[in-house]
């Protein structure tokens, strides 16, 4: 494998996909320097790649001396001046668009001149983030599907400025860590998204009206419609407030009411039930699914 013209690629943000998408490229060979926003976070951010290289070496895919290896590819580090010899640094930060913003105006400050700037956004505009820097024709939207290291789709994103050279660029690099590229407009939920929150949006629909249950929606759509997981432990893997995030920016484009977001979901993240990573969201997870002691 490897990264076509890149060699050193900055990925700010270790979160669940900023981490799968630092994991992939360590993989893939390339030196790659994490950011995160202080020591806390960048010790969860340790803790993600720790977690999921070590999950492969337990699962036989990974000696411990391969996962060493990726771990030292990896520099993790609180100081955006270390992306300064980068040719590639791919946000994945929370989805707010004035955060993306500031990261991009600090980035187009810190990187070099000739370096590619990408977004991993699943739902706000890349052309809006691109115009907060001083090289729009060198920034690019590079949106990876959750788990990061397992989901081969990466959807390359050009805005009506972008250069289409900085584009086949991020595409080559997507095919040389072994994924499938496709290069999309940037239209809100690019394509993927677009067609699958559709769905996602009427099976909350169908729980919230008391259609079905939701065991039984789920079971349906795995044993019946053969998908690997049904709607409900998707969007608990996905998170419900990112959920709630691209429904609402394909809705706010569309206007097409299959993504107004059903009220169901706007509740339970109202709640703070944001699915695996609080523990509970349309399903209970780790000992909040254990059933209570008689
Ligand atoms: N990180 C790293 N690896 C993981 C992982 C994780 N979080 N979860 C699972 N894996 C790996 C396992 O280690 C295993 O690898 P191996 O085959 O090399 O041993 C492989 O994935 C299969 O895992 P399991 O056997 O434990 O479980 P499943 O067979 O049920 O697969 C799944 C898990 C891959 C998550 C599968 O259920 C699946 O494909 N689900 C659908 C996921 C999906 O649709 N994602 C897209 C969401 S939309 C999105 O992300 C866009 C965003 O903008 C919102």
């Amino acid at each position: 494998m490897s990264g076509g013209s890149f060699s050193k690629v900055g990925v700010v943000g270790l979160g669940t996909m900023g981490a799968g998408i630092a994991e992939v490229l360590a993989r893939g060979g390339l030196a790659v320097v994490g950011i995160e926003i202080n020591d806390e976070a960048l010790a969860r951010g340790r803790g993600h790649l720790d977690d999921s290289t070590g999950r492969a070496v337990k699962r036989g895919k990974l000696t411990e001396e391969g996962r060493r290896e990726i771990l030292d590819r990896i520099t993790l580090s609180t100081a955006f001046a270390d992306l300064a010899d980068c040719d590639l640094v791919i946000e994945a930060v929370p989805e707010r668009l004035e955060l993306k913003r500031r990261v991009f105006a600090e980035l187009d400050k810190v990187c070099r001149a000739d370096a590619v700037l990408a977004t991993n956004t699943s739902s706000l505009s890349v052309t809006d983030i691109a115009i907060t820097t001083g090289r729009p024709a060198q920034v690019v939207g590079v949106h990876f599907f959750n788990p990061a290291p397992v989901m081969r789709l990466v959807e390359v994103i050009g805005t009506v400025v972008t250069e289409p050279g900085a584009v086949t660029r991020v595409a080559d690099l997507v095919r040389g860590l072994g994924k499938t590229p496709v290069v999309v407009g940037d239209r809100a939920g690019f394509v993927a998204n677009r067609l699958l929150f559709g769905y996602l949006n009427q099976a909350a629909a169908m729980y919230g009206s008391g259609h079905a249950t939701l065991e039984d929606i789920d079971t349906a759509m795995k044993v019946g419609a053969g998908l690997p997981m049904g709607p409900f432990t998707l969007m608990d893997l996905i998170g419900l407030d990112t959920c709630l995030e691209v429904l609402e920016a394909i809705y706010r484009e569309t206007r097409d009411r299959r993504h107004a977001p059903a009220p169901v979901l706007r509740e339970l993240v109202t709640a703070g039930l944001l699915g695996r990573k609080t523990g509970r969201g349309f399903h209970p997870y780790g000992s909040a699914a254990e059933p209570a002691a008689a």
